[in-house]
């Protein structure tokens, strides 16, 4: 049996990169009803079609998760279609990276809106259903980003406070049996690191443990792991895939 039977799961930035990767991962196990969110709603219905043809299990909507209105909007369309979220994965981000003395309050704002003002937009969703009903499986995508890097004062910030949110909600919720963890990835083989300067990227592989980026596929297996009953002891922490500076 596969561990999401029975699960009603949402996942957003789900039109490709890790957010896909968990969507083919979540089918692979069993899992009852999936919303996949995306801003970009040809992707994300694409993404939908090749996983599940019949369109049984899987529906697709577009949002804006940096938007509150319009991510409620969407979670009451998805609540209309399933009836209730047990897991949500939070994967929506992206990067403007420039040095804070250059950054515009565009790049500080849009990055700080997806990537942190989601969180709330879309827990606060999910949080009262998932209290009432005793049982949710919330995993965060965060970064190793938080820790600060060059041209990330927006990132960084954005990303430490998934991990502030999240140890916040996992204690809140902890005790009606709702699980909150998030994840730091240092690079996972996406859209979001083509931007690199091909030697930069070269630089920063050399020091990962195996010489290369994680492939999405191994970030859905940890999504997969925070989102099922494997992981029922684990609340409020943050898993690092992999982090460089352990391994010098
Ligand atoms: N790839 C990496 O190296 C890496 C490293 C650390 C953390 N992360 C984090 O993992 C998560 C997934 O990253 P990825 O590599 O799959 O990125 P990606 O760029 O491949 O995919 C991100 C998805 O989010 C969607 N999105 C962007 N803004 C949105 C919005 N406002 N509303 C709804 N959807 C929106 C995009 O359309 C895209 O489909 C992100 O939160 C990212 O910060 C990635």
């Amino acid at each position: 049996m596969g561990k999401l039977k029975g699960r009603i799961a949402a996942i957003t930035g789900a039109a490709q990169g890790i957010g896909a990767a968990a969507a083919k991962r979540f089918m692979a196990e069993d899992v009852e009803g999936l919303a996949l969110i995306d801003m970009n709603l040809e992707k994300v219905k694409a993404v939908a079609a090749e996983l599940d043809p019949s369109g049984k299990t899987i529906k697709a909507y577009k949002c804006d998760v940096s938007d509150f209105d319009d991510t409620e909007r969407c979670f009451n369309e998805i609540f209309a279609d399933f009836g209730r979220v047990d897991v949500l994965v939070n994967s929506a981000g992206i990067t403007r990276d420039r040095t804070l003395c250059k950054m515009s309050k565009e790049e500080w704002y849009s990055v700080i809106g997806v990537d942190l003002n989601s969180m709330f937009n879309t827990c606060r969703q999910v949080c009262p259903g998932m209290k009432e009903r005793e049982y949710g499986k919330i995993v965060n995508m965060s970064s190793i980003g938080y820790l600060g890097g060059h041209g990330q004062t927006n990132y960084a910030a954005a990303k430490a406070g998934v991990l502030g949110f999240t140890r916040s909600l996992a204690k809140e919720l902890a005790k009606h049996n709702v699980s909150v963890n998030a994840i730091c990835p240092a690079a996972v083989d996406t859209d979001m690191i083509k931007g690199i300067a091909p030697e930069l990227l070269a630089q920063k592989m050399a020091a990962f443990p195996k010489k290369r980026p994680a492939k999405p596929e191994e970030l859905a297996s940890i999504i997969l792991f925070l989102a099922c009953e494997d992981s029922d002891f684990i609340n409020g922490e943050k898993i690092v895939v992999t982090d460089s500076r352990m391994c010098s």
